[in-house]
């Protein structure tokens, strides 16, 4: 019952970015991953979701000893695995409502079952239903204070950085995953909203004993939400790994000291 990821090498466009990272998240954990910019972190967190941009040349990722590799990216997170991305697309044309509606009912399988009854045809035969799902994304909403009005835009067209990134977490609050990658859902977000994304996604957390890897560059969100584990991502590996006081190292020296004994290493 863990996300093993295990000497993981990728490449983009050719080009090596991830250069053996190993980290094992279990159940209920918290895993800060901090580097700087161009380190690697977001290639990560593609790569786990199975991006076909992303080529693994070596290593693995396991959920529950399974490997994800071979998976879509809905087949991933069908498995419990979820991302919020850095930066969410915006899709013209499908209301946050329906996408989310769409999104959860293949979660609980509604999309699969209408299939292979051979009603998938039929009118909504694929989707939770409705009044179900209204009262549970009321509740999500309300969780974290949105204004329910954002169910009728189209998704993320339009939203402001924060809203953005506040729909990204009801997302996962109705996905309901197992382990949650968290790409800087912190920036863009003002000081009460960080605060209420925060404590929606411990809600969520001890709910259902979510794993997170909560990728960001300030310590703000994980006053927060307390990591275990605080891993120093560098140049396409993970440099150091360590308790919380790790990230007051970082906040106190940046990142001079990681490059200085890098570069003596050799
Ligand atoms: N198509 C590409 N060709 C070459 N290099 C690429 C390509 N796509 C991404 N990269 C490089 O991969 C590296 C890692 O990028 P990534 O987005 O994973 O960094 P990050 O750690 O998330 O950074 P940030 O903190 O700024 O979000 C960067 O140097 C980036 O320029
Ligand atoms: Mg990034």
């Amino acid at each position: 019952m863990a996300l093993e990821i295990r000497n993981l090498h990728v490449k983009v466009d050719n080009e090596m970015i991830l250069k053996g990272v190993d980290l094992t998240i279990q159940p209920g954990e918290t895993h800060a991953l901090m580097g700087p910019n161009g380190s690697g972190k977001s290639t990560l967190s593609y790569t786990l979701m199975g991006h076909p941009k992303y080529e693994v040349v070596e290593g693995d990722v396991l959920l529950d000893g399974e490997s994800l590799l071979p998976l879509t990216t809905d087949a991933r997170a069908r498995q419990g695995l979820f991302l919020a991305m850095q930066y969410p697309v915006a899709v013209s044309g499908v209301s946050l409502y329906s996408f989310l509606h769409a999104a959860t009912s293949a979660m609980r399988g509604y999309t699969e079952k209408a299939r292979e009854s051979g009603r998938g045809g039929r009118f909504n035969a694929h989707l939770m239903p409705a009044r179900e799902f209204r009262k549970e994304v009321n509740e999500k909403l309300e969780l974290l204070k949105m204004d329910p009005a954002f169910l009728r835009r189209y998704l993320n067209e339009g939203f402001s950085g924060g809203e953005k990134k506040r729909a990204e977490i009801l997302q996962m609050a109705l996905l309901q995953p197992q382990f949650a990658i968290l790409d800087e859902t912190d920036s863009g977000l003002d000081i009460d909203a960080l605060r209420i994304v925060a404590e929606g996604i411990n809600t969520v957390q001890k709910e259902l004993d979510v794993g997170l890897l909560i990728i960001t560059h300030y310590q703000r969100i994980l006053n927060y939400i307390h990591p275990d584990v605080v891993h120093i991502f560098y140049e396409g590996r993970i440099f150091q790994t360590g308790g919380p006081q790790l990230v007051e190292t970082l906040e106190a020296k940046g990142y001079d000291w990681v490059r200085a004994e890098v570069a003596a290493k050799g």
